[in-house]
């Protein structure tokens, strides 16, 4: 059974899939904790769950790099094998990132290498891209810049706004999110294997 930390910054749909996921007895990873950098509406998801949670709030620290040790600390509690960044909108320090790597993946709302960054639904719109898609990549010392292990293509339609694509996206992302946790767990996926 794999153990997995999710982090998370908003609504946290995408958690909320991953823990009905898991908890499905026949699924070979299970969420452990449930951690935000703010008091993200999300975190109700864990607690529906009996999953354990804690907030480490970005704008409580100084520097990214002393929320990072907080935040590292916080997870070093549960320990998990795997880390998962669904919607954490902040980018980790360096340190944190060295000493989890190739543990953290990260899911993304476009087909990486196009529109990384916070705003990779509205950057799609507004570049007129006729497709755009989601990815899951291990998460490295670039913005959304990490080995991609798992995306796919999801047209954009005449009428999209950023709302209704990204409630398009989302649900392939789920999708993916579910089968890479699921592939890692296996051993069917190796992190450390990856360019
Ligand atoms: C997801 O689409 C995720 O990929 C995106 O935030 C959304 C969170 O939705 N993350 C990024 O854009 C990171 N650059 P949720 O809170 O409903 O799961």
């Amino acid at each position: 059974m794999l153990n997995v930390a999710v982090l998370i910054s908003g609504t946290g749909s995408n958690l909320r899939a991953l823990l009905e996921a898991a908890d499905d007895p026949s699924f070979p990873a299970r969420v452990v904790v449930v951690g935000a950098d703010r008091e993200a509406d999300g975190l109700a998801h864990a607690d529906d769950f009996g999953i354990p949670s804690f907030t480490v709030p970005y704008t409580r620290y100084a520097t990214r790099e002393q929320w990072g040790a907080e935040l590292d600390a916080q997870l070093r509690v549960w320990n998990p094998e795997l880390i998962v960044l669904s919607g954490l909108m902040r980018l980790l320090p360096q340190t944190l990132v060295d000493a989890w790597a190739p543990r953290i993946i990260n899911t993304h709302p476009a087909y990486l290498p196009e529109f990384p960054g916070a705003h990779g639904v509205r950057d799609a719109l507004a570049a007129g891209a006729e497709q755009t898609g989601a990815s899951v990549i291990i998460v490295d010392n670039g913005v959304d810049a990490g080995p991609i292990i798992a995306q796919e293509r999801v047209p954009v339609l005449p009428d999209d706004d950023e709302h209704t694509l990204h409630e398009r996206i989302k649900p392939v992302e789920r999708r993916l999110l579910i089968d890479v946790v699921r592939r890692v767990a296996t051993g069917e996926l190796d992190l450390t294997a990856q360019p």
